[in-house]
C-alpha cells in the first residue's frame, strides 16, 4: 500500500473514532440525572461546593490511571503519546503547576475545602472500577479506549459544569477551567489519531470500541451516584 493510501486510510479511522466517541460522550450527557439537573440558576452554592470537593478527588486520580495505560502499552507510540500526557498532568516537572495544582488552585480562590466533603464510597468505585479494566484486560488497545473517555467526556463535561457554577465564584482563578480545558481538547485530537494509528498498526477497532464502552459505563455510574449524592 502506497504512503499517502495508508496515510488517508489512517485520518479516515481517526475521523471515525472521532466522530463516534463524541457521539457517546454526547448521548451520555443528555441522558445522565446529573446533567439534567445541573442547569444555569438552579445549582447553588452549597451544592457546586459539593460537586467541587468531589471532583478534586479524580482529578488526583487521573495520573495514576495514565500511568497504567503507559505500563500497560506494547508499543512506543501509544507508550510515547501518554507519557507526554502524563508529563503534562504533572506540571512538566513543576509540581506546583500539575493539573492537580491549578485545580487546587481554583479550589482555594473559589473559598472550597476539599476536606469539607461529605463521605461517599462511589468515587473510590470508580477509580478501582477503571484501574480494574485497564491493569486486567488482555488488550492494550482496550485499556487506551477506556482512557480515552475520560478525555472525550472532559470538555464537554466539564464546559457544561463550569458554565454553571462560573457566577457562583466570581472571584476564583479559572485557569482549570480555561486554558487548562484548551489541552484537554487538543488530546482529543491526539487521542484519535493514536487510535487510528493503533489500529493501522494492527489492533482491531472492537477492542478500542470494548473498552471505550467500558470507560462510558464506569462514568455514567459515576455520574448516577453522584446526582444521588447532591441531590437526594
Ligand atoms: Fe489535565
Amino acid at each position: 500500500m502506497s504512503t499517502q493510501k495508508m496515510q488517508a486510510q489512517t485520518d479516515s479511522v481517526q475521523q471515525k473514532f472521532f466522530a463516534e466517541f463524541n457521539r457517546s460522550v454526547e448521548a451520555l450527557i443528555e441522558r445522565s440525572s446529573f446533567f439534567n439537573k445541573w442547569k444555569p440558576g438552579k445549582i447553588d452554592s452549597a451544592v457546586a461546593d459539593k460537586f467541587l470537593a468531589n471532583f478534586n478527588v479524580l482529578v488526583g486520580s487521573f495520573p495514576g490511571l495514565i500511568a497504567l495505560g503507559v505500563s500497560r502499552s506494547e508499543d512506543e507510540d501509544m507508550r510515547a503519546v501518554l507519557a507526554v500526557n502524563l508529563y503534562q498532568e504533572c506540571g512538566e516537572g513543576d509540581v506546583s503547576r500539575t493539573h492537580h495544582a491549578i485545580y487546587r488552585k481554583f479550589l482555594a480562590t473559589a473559598g472550597v475545602d476539599p476536606n469539607k466533603a461529605p463521605p461517599e464510597n462511589f468515587t473510590s468505585e470508580w477509580r478501582s472500577s477503571l484501574r480494574g479494566f485497564i491493569n486486567g484486560t488482555p488488550s492494550s488497545a482496550a485499556a487506551l479506549g477506556a482512557l480515552a473517555t475520560g478525555e472525550f467526556l472532559a470538555p464537554p463535561g466539564l464546559t457544561r459544569i463550569f458554565d454553571v457554577i462560573k457566577p457562583l465564584y466570581p472571584t476564583a482563578d479559572i485557569e482549570y477551567f480555561t486554558t487548562h480545558l484548551a489541552l484537554e481538547v487538543e488530546h482529543i485530537e491526539e487521542m484519535a489519531m493514536l487510535l487510528s494509528r493503533q489500529v493501522q498498526g494492527g489492533v482491531t477497532s472492537e477492542e478500542v470500541v470494548e473498552g471505550f464502552e467500558f470507560g462510558i459505563d464506569t462514568w455514567e455510574t459515576y455520574f448516577e451516584n453522584l446526582s444521588r449524592y447532591l441531590f437526594n
